[in-house]
């Protein structure tokens, strides 16, 4: 496992000694290293480039000699709609935040302060490997796709390292729009039949959409109904990308699909999207204990999410939350915001207070999993 060391030193040390392999379907840990991140991928990335042609091409893999034709671009939400979605709302009330300001000034900051360095420790922990964090739940429409909008930007503000967030969710998933993503052009499909060990970090994120306050998005389709994905797809893309990614977080099916569950057994740390509702909270204590049963301490490094995505909830918190800690996992309560109420892109200055510590919190208690969980 991966505690201390700087990651992309100690993949190019990996690269010194281990010859690049072909992308492969084998278990995720099975990986063997590609080529480093030569440059920071914050910078604007030239076109891709094919391989060197010298290269032999792995069995089993395109040969990237031949280029893939070029998808046209799709915009994530048709033109006419988007001038329909409105102002964005901001999830506190002018009440609540001014009543805040007020309360910072006559109380000590200084408990706060010690936890915010904490979840920032947590957060910025150094990987020597990517690791994988599997966003799931028990049913669609419960905020699998916001969670991990919230959590691939909370690790790109957190890490210098190249976070990327990627939608293994072909149901016509909202991630691009949730992530700002105007338009979106290449999908995991097609990745999977691009990708290979000879492709530098530039020559990848000029498939992948750069998200406006950093890291990179990668859709897994062009929002049309189409073939769902499947596991070998999934296993081929997150293999090969976790490489050039310190942290990739994964928007996946709702469970049992045979994605979610790969994605769930596979992924270095898993967190579960739990509706604030009683069925929603029994339903998702089922998904703990099948988790229970997988190997590689699947339950130790789970975390779940437990949303109110309505401001109607009368469920008491605290008895689910105490409910669900009882399977073994870490919960952190998601309260409802009524900016993510609202849809569309999701702008960070416009969360709620606490829904900015509740991502903050995930994302550490993920990332602790990810990465000293085993
Ligand atoms: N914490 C929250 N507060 C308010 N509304 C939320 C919250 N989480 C999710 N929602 C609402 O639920 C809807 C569905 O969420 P989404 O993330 O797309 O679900 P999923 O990916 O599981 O299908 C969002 O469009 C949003 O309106
Ligand atoms: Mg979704």
């Amino acid at each position: 496992m991966t505690e201390g060391g700087d990651w992309q030193r100690d993949v190019l040390r990996e690269l010194a000694d281990t010859p690049a392999a072909p992308a492969s379907t084998g278990p995720v840990e099975a990986s063997p290293p590609m080529p480093p991140a030569p440059v920071d991928p914050r910078l604007p990335s030239p076109p891709p480039q094919p391989a060197s042609p010298t290269r032999p091409v792995p069995r089993g893999t395109r040969d990237p000699r031949l280029p893939l034709p070029t998808p046209e671009s799709v915009p994530t939400v048709d033109p006419r709609l988007a001038h329909a979605l409105g102002r964005p709302q901001h999830g506190d009330s002018l009440t609540q935040r001014t009543g805040r300001s007020l309360r910072r000034l006559t109380t000590s900051a200084g408990q706060d302060v010690a936890e915010q360095t904490y979840l920032a420790t947590e957060l910025q922990q150094p990987v020597t490997t990517g690791r994988i964090i599997a966003v799931t739940s028990i049913r669609g429409g419960v905020g699998k796709s916001t969670v991990s909008a919230l959590l691939g930007r909370t690790f790109n503000h957190y890490r210098h390292d190249p976070v990327l967030t990627l939608e293994a969710d072909a149901a016509l998933g909202t991630l691009p729009v949730r992530m700002g993503a105007e338009s979106v052009r290449w999908s995991c499909a097609d990745l999977a039949q691009i990708l290979t060990p000879a492709m530098q970090l530039t020559d990848v994120t000029g498939y992948l959409v750069p998200v406006a306050d950093g890291g990179w998005l990668l859709p897994a389709g062009q929002g049309r109904v189409g073939a769902p994905m499947d596991v070998r797809t999934y296993r081929t893309v997150t293999l090969a990308l976790r490489r050039y990614f310190a942290v990739t977080v994964v928007d996946c099916e709702s469970l049992p699909g045979d994605v979610a569950r790969t994605a769930m057994d596979t992924a270095h740390a898993r967190v579960v999207v739990a509706p604030m509702t009683a069925e929603g909270v029994n339903g998702t204590r089922q998904v703990l204990n099948w988790l229970a049963q997988l190997p590689h301490a699947a339950l130790a490094s789970t975390a779940v999410a437990l949303s109110a995505s309505s401001p109607d909830t009368t469920l008491d918190e605290k008895t689910a939350a105490t409910h669900l800690r009882e399977a073994g996992v870490a919960v952190v309560s998601l309260p409802y915001d009524r900016h993510l109420a609202q849809g569309g892109p999701i702008h960070t200055v416009m969360l709620g207070q606490a829904t900015r510590d509740a991502a903050v919190r995930l994302a550490a208690e993920a990332m602790h999993r990810a990465v000293r969980v085993r």
